[in-house]
């Protein structure tokens, strides 16, 4: 039975047996202490405490999932055995009230053997050793005795609290002619039996201090991996021997002009492995980032990229695969086909910015490894590769693994900590030296507002690490001031933009950071050619960064008009910060908003961004502002001239920051999260454009 068919097997014989079948929910889950949904149950904790009615007492789906980053994570395993996944599929069913132990028991056991026609002999099933009840049901349906187990194997929760239960699991011998490894034995990660089924009897709640209450109703939750399913019904000993895998496999092997062998097989598995959580993460709307899921996604693509380096490969290796994960999985995740285009995009910039780091990274590496000591590879040196290359830890670590070094991971983590230190100390450090050069005269930055200048800027001041030079080289890490600039230096929450100085049409910096001290406009960045004080550059920003912070700006207006008219006109900004695409916006309100309040707001912005308002930019004097109506920031106080920025009828705010010019240009906006505070201030994350797409 080849991969694909196995859903469909499944998802019959449920759908014959009164369950609604549903499709699979998002990789990002509703539940804000996940990362990913890492099971089916993921989706229905609401449904399983009673707060949320399911849609039908049996249900059931096949449901994407990553397991990686966080409680649930597999991605050290993946490629050095034969069955672990970062992205795997879920098959599951659920009963909400409805039937419980025999009935669930049952039917896995006939999916098993009669359906999949599966050896009973071959089977081994274990409980929890407190559960009698199941236990004897096991007993008479099969008269197999079943393996009693502690919580660590056979009791089942989504996190530290919320809905949990024992569980009773279904395992294969994969292999009879082997000795031990029986489930509870020390030799049970062996790999002769491997867990094929888990079902779990989610009676209780766990609060915060572990203690259980029992659910309103006795509930069936299970999960089998298809991956698994797959390999013992084609007699593989490798769920990466299967077809689904075989068909990846093929596509690594074409694109990179290698064969799999013995040696390199962990490679395959970890490129179509990573290729599969990559791909699914980026069509369900993760942007690889340096933080939370973002920075998991971003992890695995760079664990990916090392293993086509292995392969000998260069160039785009998830972006060029990306059309080979479609052709298989396409059509049963139509998101894939859909996005198809955005995230071979994502996926692309991200490798592009990783290329030149990994090979440079390695070089580094390799010539420390002489220096090793008794297998340890010294914390600064992870930290060099982190800090400078863009390793994560955890790709030093793998790249590391089969020569038997290890990390000192505790030297490693103090030097992250004496960095965040030092970068705090630089902040205030440098915003202390730009202060004390009151001879400058403030940067005239009115040309932030047409995002572009056509007359070259020259350079007033330059700093490097402490100290103000005349002229800087390559490779510098400096500080500039200019006489004038169309850079926006981070004020009002918004963001500073990013860009380039340019002399002859050459690049001469790259600039990362632009903020405000006083008057003055401080651009930051690495210098790529050498520079001096009354040069003339020519300033520009990466207008795509500055579109994206634009419409998350006017995005983040139309969301507070939109919270004052579904909550009240007493709703009040009291802070916020727009970054290219996201919006984290706070305000004063007294509780949580309702599912139907935020779904609301998030609906009247997009029905604003569907309209293409009309976003006049207009400077005046304050009198005449006030007399408009306009909303001033609280405690916020205004010079005589102000900016006010109207979106059709619906917004009209005081705002010196940069915004779009039809509200359509937003594309969309998704209300990501809403939590308190402090007391009164809720918090609201909003992603828009591409990101909400
Ligand atoms: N939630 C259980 C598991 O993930 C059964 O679906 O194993």
């Amino acid at each position: 039975m080849t991969y694909n068919e196995i859903r469909k097997v499944f998802l019959d014989y449920f759908k014959q047996h009164g369950h609604k079948i549903v499709p699979s929910a998002s990789l990002i889950p509703e539940d804000p202490n996940l990362l990913f949904t890492i099971a089916g149950v993921v989706l229905w904790k609401p449904e399983l405490r009673g707060e949320r009615p399911a849609p039908a007492p049996r249900v059931a789906n096949v449901q994407k999932c990553i397991r990686a980053g966080g409680k649930h994570n597999d991605l050290e395993d993946v490629g050095f055995d034969n069955r672990h996944h970062t992205f795997f599929e879920m098959l599951g069913n659920w009963s909400f009230g409805d039937y419980f132990k025999e009935e669930a028991i049952t039917m896995s056991w006939e999916v098993l053997t009669k359906v999949l026609g599966l050896d009973p002999n071959r089977l081994v099933i274990t409980t929890h050793h407190s559960d009698d009840e199941a236990t004897e049901i096991w007993k008479k349906l099969t008269g197999k005795d079943a393996i009693r187990l502690g919580d660590k194997d056979n009791w089942w929760a989504i996190g530290d609290t919320g809905p949990c239960g024992p569980c009773t699991e279904i395992h294969y011998d994969m292999q009879p002619d082997m000795i031990g490894g029986l489930p509870g034995s020390p030799e049970e990660d062996c790999g002769r039996f491997v867990e094929l089924w888990n079902n779990v009897f989610m009676t209780y709640d766990r609060d915060a201090n572990g203690n259980l209450t029992p659910l309103p109703k006795r509930n069936i939750d299970t999960g089998a991996g298809l991956e698994r399913w797959a390999a013992v019904l084609q007699n593989k000993l490798d769920n990466y021997d299967t077809d689904l895998f075989v068909n990846l496999k093929r596509a690594v092997s074409d694109l990179t002009g290698v064969k799999e062998t013995e040696t390199n097989k962990p490679s395959f598995k970890i490129i179509t492995d990573h290729l599969r959580s990559v791909g699914f993460a980026i069509a369900d709307g993760v942007i690889p980032s340096n933080a939370d899921r973002g920075y998991v996604i971003r992890r695995i693509l760079r664990r990916a990229m090392r293993h086509g380096q292995i392969l000998g490969h260069k160039g785009g290796l998830l972006s060029e695969l990306y059309p080979a994960l479609v052709t298989e999985m396409g059509d049963t995740y139509p998101e894939l086909k859909n996005n198809q285009q955005h995230v071979v995009e994502i996926i692309r910039n991200e490798e592009n910015s990783f290329t030149d780091m990994l090979q440079n990274g390695m070089k580094l590496l390799e010539s420390e490894l002489p220096n090793v000591n008794n297998g340890i590879l010294p914390g600064d040196v992870a930290f060099k590769l982190f800090d400078t290359y863009g390793f994560p830890l955890d790709l030093t670590q793998m790249i590391l693994r089969d020569k038997n070094i290890k990390v000192d991971v505790n030297a490693f983590e103090k030097c992250m900590n004496e960095q965040k230190e030092r970068s705090r100390a630089d902040t205030r450090g440098t915003k202390l030296l730009w202060e004390s050069q009151t001879d400058l005269p403030a940067t005239i930055d009115i040309e932030k507002y047409e995002t572009k200048t056509d007359k070259p800027a020259t350079v007033l001041s330059i700093l490097r690490g402490e100290e103000f030079v005349k002229s800087a080289n390559e490779n510098d890490e400096v500080e500039i001031v200019l006489d004038h600039t169309p850079f926006y230096g981070t004020q009002g929450g918004q963001v500073g933009d990013m860009g380039v100085f340019k002399i002859d049409d050459n690049v001469v910096m790259n600039v990362t950071e632009t903020n405000r001290v006083g008057g003055l406009v401080v651009h930051k960045g690495v210098l790529t050619s050498p520079i001096n004080v009354g040069d003339e550059v020519m300033p520009e920003i990466n207008q795509q960064n500055r579109q994206q912070i634009a419409r998350a700006h006017t995005a983040t207006h139309l969301l507070q008009a939109a919270l004052r008219k579904v909550l009240n006109e007493d709703v009040e900004q009291r802070g916020s910060k727009v970054s290219p695409d996201s919006v984290r916006f706070d305000f004063s309100f007294g509780r949580a908003m309702t599912t139907e309040e935020k779904q609301a707001v998030e609906d009247l912005v997009n029905e604003w961004i569907k309209s293409d308002l009309n976003v006049t930019h207009e400077e005046m004097d304050i009198d005449s502002a006030k007399k408009r109506g306009a909303m001033a920031l609280f405690g916020e106080k205004y010079g005589d001239r102000v900016r006010v920025i109207t979106a059709g009828d619906v917004s009209c705010e005081l705002c010196g920051g940069t915004h779009i010019y039809h509200t359509g240009e937003i594309i969309k906006a998704r209300i990501n999260k809403e939590k308190s505070i402090s007391s009164g201030i809720r918090r609201i994350t909003m992603s828009v454009g591409a990101l909400a797409e």
